[in-house]
């Protein structure tokens, strides 16, 4: 794994188009390739390669206080390998003492939520009705 750069924007949009391709009915989890664009370069991330291949990535922005994840994602021909569990251990790992990690996740998401809480992330708070179609956003933080 290592830190993506500018030029691995194209790598980001693949995983997210193969996403939508193979799966239809992701939950909460809504990145038209313009907002990705914008959302990436206005980011910080980290992903895990093979080879050349970006197989996962993780998008936060730095703030005072927090690392607030964005975006988390697996290209859909790895899933279950425990790929992310790793990337999100070692960003737990690398980021600074002082500060948090946040992030939202839908409430119907459960297999990014049980990953999420199985890496020690706790539930703080709900935005109801936050997605459309009315399903609420669970708020989650690590220290
Ligand atoms: C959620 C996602 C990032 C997980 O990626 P992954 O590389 O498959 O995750 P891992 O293989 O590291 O799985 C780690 C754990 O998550 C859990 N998990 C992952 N996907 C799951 C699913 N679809 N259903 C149930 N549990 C799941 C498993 O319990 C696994 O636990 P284990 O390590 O004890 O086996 C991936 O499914 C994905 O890209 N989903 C679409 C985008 C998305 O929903 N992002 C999160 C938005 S907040």
């Amino acid at each position: 794994m290592r830190p993506l750069k500018p030029l691995d924007e194209g790598r980001v949009q693949q995983v997210v188009s193969d996403l939508y391709r193979c799966h239809r009915d992701l939950i909460g989890f809504h990145w038209p390739a313009e907002t990705l664009q914008a959302e990436f370069h206005s980011t910080e991330g980290w992903g895990t390669f093979h080879g050349q291949r970006l197989v996962n990535f993780v998008l936060y922005r730095v703030t005072p206080v927090a690392w607030e994840i964005s975006v988390v994602a697996s290209h859909p021909e790895f899933w279950g390998q425990g790929l992310m569990r790793s990337l999100l251990s070692h960003i737990i790992v690398i980021k600074p003492a002082d500060k948090e990690l946040w992030l939202e996740v839908h409430c119907e998401n459960k297999g990014a939520w049980g990953l999420y809480e199985s890496l020690g992330f706790c539930r703080m708070g709900v935005r109801a009705n936050y997605y459309p179609g009315g399903g609420s956003a669970w708020l989650y933080t690590l220290r």
